[in-house]
């Protein structure tokens, strides 16, 4: 069995390299990554020893350059998780967004439908449902909740699962689809919520929280995603679409006085600073569908998750140190400062 894993260097995508090499020895894996400003060559450093294993440099919009790979490989199944990912950045520059996730995902498809692969796996979210209210704590996203997105960057996401749904349709295309809520772990980039707040406790800066802190996200365990794609790909129905989730809604709030009490650290450091653009209050996966069709269940608990996820990040410091002491620090400056 050989796998393409699109943005295999960024967070996710890293981690399901190393699931799958673990879980199923002898199958082969390529890495297909642009190595962008969240794709990490490091990260890749372990994977890279193991002779089942090949990274490849290149853009998913390439069409040229992904033909030509897909000619030569061959691959069995395509595990797309190559994206722009992070809402705030594309409030200020929606355009990479739409080309990386939607004329990317498109390209990908059109060499998996060349080359005759078997599976292709699309790595969507949850935010594709827009937001639920927090007055009524009875709502969950479903599979049949409709579309209804809110940052440019869900709006290029939903775009892609539109794709991949209307080629499914139009050309018996074998995709699925996967949504699942907010991520947490190993390799996670610190402009997101629970590293950036980590870094900034564990040098006394401020934490810098949107709004009242009051929106809820659903906290997954980054090896649970992991480990339900694996049965989606394997097991899952071509056509269909499966959330994944695991019941772990926190207030953000809650997330950083948890991160400030693992560290010891005083609550004084969070600073309530201006709301994100078009904030969702809140996100909750109902994951029935995947629990009956696949038996899949999480492992993880956000109690236990988010000390291993700190552990991880006293122990890899120079990881994430040489990512914010790069262009990133231009970054934090521009979104953070005069906040
Ligand atoms: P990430 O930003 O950490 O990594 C993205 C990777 O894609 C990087 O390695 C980057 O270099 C690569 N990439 C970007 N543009 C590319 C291009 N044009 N060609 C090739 N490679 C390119 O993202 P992540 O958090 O690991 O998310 C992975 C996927 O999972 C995304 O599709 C995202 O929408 C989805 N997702 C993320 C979460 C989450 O909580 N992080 C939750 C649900 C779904
Ligand atoms: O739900 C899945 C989505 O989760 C993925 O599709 C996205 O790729 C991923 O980035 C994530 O999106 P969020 O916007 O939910 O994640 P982020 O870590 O950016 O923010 C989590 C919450 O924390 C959100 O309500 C905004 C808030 N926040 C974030 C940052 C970076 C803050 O309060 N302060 C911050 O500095």
């Amino acid at each position: 069995m050989k796998i393409l894993v699109t943005g295999g260097a960024g967070f996710i995508g890293s981690n399901f390299i190393y699931y799958m090499l673990e879980k199923h020895p002898g199958y082969k894996v390529v890495c297909l990554d642009a190595l962008t400003y969240a794709g990490n060559l490091e990260t890749l450093e372990d994977a890279m020893k193991n002779p089942d294993f090949k990274f490849v440099k290149g853009d998913i919009t390439d069409r040229e350059a992904v033909r030509n790979l897909f000619k030569e490989e061959k691959f069995d199944i395509v595990v797309n998780f190559a994206a722009e990912s992070h809402v705030d950045r594309s409030i200020e520059e929606p355009e990479v967004f739409l080309k990386t996730n939607i004329l990317g995902t498109q390209v990908l498809m059109d060499a998996s439908r060349e080359y005759e692969v078997k599976r292709y796996h699309q790595v969507s979210t949850d935010e594709v449902y827009g937001d639920l209210p927090l007055d009524r704590p009875d709502l969950f996203f479903t599979e049949e909740t409709p579309i209804h997105t809110s940052s440019p960057y869900s709006a290029s996401k939903a775009s892609a699962d539109l794709l991949v749904m209307a080629y499914h349709r139009t050309y018996g295309f074998p995709a699925t689809i996967s949504r699942c809520s907010n991520n947490y772990g190993p390799y996670h980039f610190p402009e997101k919520l629970i590293p950036l707040m980590i870094a900034n406790a564990l040098a006394d800066k401020s934490l810098p929280v949107y709004g009242e802190g009051l929106n809820i996200r659903d906290w997954l365990y980054v090896k649970d995603h992991c480990s339900a794609i694996d049965l989606i790909i394997h097991n899952g129905r071509v056509g269909e679409v499966y959330n994944i989730g695991g019941h772990n809604e926190k207030a953000n709030i809650d997330v950083v006085k948890t991160i400030l009490k693992e560290l010891g650290k005083p609550e004084s450091l969070i600073t309530y600073v201006t709301d994100r653009k078009g904030h969702d209050m809140r996100y909750a996966i109902d994951p029935t569908k995947i629990h009956n069709e696949l038996g899949w269940l999480p492992e993880t608990k956000f109690d236990d998750g988010i000390k291993m996820t700190i552990k991880w990040y006293l122990d890899n410091k120079p990881w994430w140190e040489n990512i914010i002491s790069g262009e990133y620090k231009d970054y934090y400056k521009k979104m953070y400062d005069n906040r």
